[in-house]
């Protein structure tokens, strides 16, 4: 006979019947956050590799980007979306954005997590990322786009320096490319401009890039335009599977953190902004229909 407290397992997106304000008795999904919609390339990436898992998607899309924020803009509202992704019974977040990874990821590690609960996870993409990609340079010289708050932020030279003593880093500020794709422009001959622009401005600084990270998890939806204009030899990197394998390798050494988080196979998402706009939107990141849910903060 079947445990009579353990909820039935929810089709996928449709919240179970046992959610009481967005937790149930027994499920500890896995928060999966972004400024936007950029975070669905990652989440895409970990839901194919760890199916069975229970996630929160929590877009902040009312004040993206957080690209052009200040630390303490992007600091707070961090904060607020992973305090709400815990208060949901979240046991584990993933920051699936670069800015806040840059920008907010180590305050909240050091200073907050022990005031809220010790046992609760935050964790980035910014160093399973620069794990993966010093493996992959054979020149050495890695080029790097990104939002100007991450390339303000150092946290790429610095996290390569740390593993890396002999990897050269250029960063490219992209500012334009996250507007472009949450206005759905990015297949548009404006998106091949501004896309030449930073391509040629980054192998200009350094000729030698034989591998470029794509720094933002927006990024992937212009990869095969970036793809098309770069010299053969140079290598494109996207984050969601690199960040996939780290999550999934994280769950094996942590099995305390495994065994909290419920396995289902449930998903929700949570935008601060209209579910309408998120639901189209976000469709065009997954190929799939999503339903979404709005949540306010602050
Ligand atoms: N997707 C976010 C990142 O990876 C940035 C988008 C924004 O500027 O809000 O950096």
């Amino acid at each position: 006979m079947s445990n009579p407290k353990e909820p039935a397992k929810t089709d996928i997106n449709s919240p179970s019947d046992n959610i009481r304000n967005g937790a149930t008795d027994f499920s500890y999904p896995i928060g999966i956050f972004d400024s936007g919609y950029g975070g669905l390339t990652i989440l895409d990436e970990i839901r194919k590799k760890m199916p069975e898992y229970d996630y929160i998607y929590l877009g902040d899309n009312a004040r993206t980007p957080y690209g052009t924020r200040s630390f303490d803009v992007v600091y707070k509202y961090t904060l607020e979306c992973v305090t709400h992704l815990f208060d949901m019974g979240c046991q584990l977040v993933v920051l699936a954005c670069n800015t806040a990874s840059a920008k907010a990821l180590r305050t909240i590690q050091q200073h907050d997590l022990p005031l809220i609960d010790g046992n609760r996870r935050v964790l980035g993409v910014i160093r399973p990322t620069v794990e993966a990609v010093g493996e992959m340079t054979k020149s050495k010289h890695i080029g790097l786009f990104a939002t100007s708050g991450t390339v303000q932020s150092d946290s790429y030279p610095l996290e390569i320096q740390k593993i890396y003593k002999d990897i050269f880093v250029t960063s490219e500020a992209c500012p334009m490319w996250v507007p472009l794709i949450e206005n759905n422009e990015h297949n548009s001959d404006g998106a091949d401009f501004f896309v030449r622009k930073n391509i040629e401005n980054l192998l200009n600084a350094d000729t030698f890039i034989d591998t470029i990270i794509l720094g933002c998890t927006h990024y992937p939806l212009l990869a095969n335009k970036i793809k098309s204009y770069l010299p053969e030899g140079v290598k494109l990197v996207s984050q969601g599977e690199i960040v996939a394998k780290s999550l999934a390798e994280y769950m094996l050494r942590h099995s305390e953190m495994n065994n909290r988080c419920s396995k289902f196979g449930t998903i929700r998402y949570l935008t601060t902004e209209s579910v309408e706009k998120f639901s189209s939107s976000a469709s065009l990141f997954l190929n799939e229909e999503i339903k979404a849910e709005h949540i306010d903060l602050g």
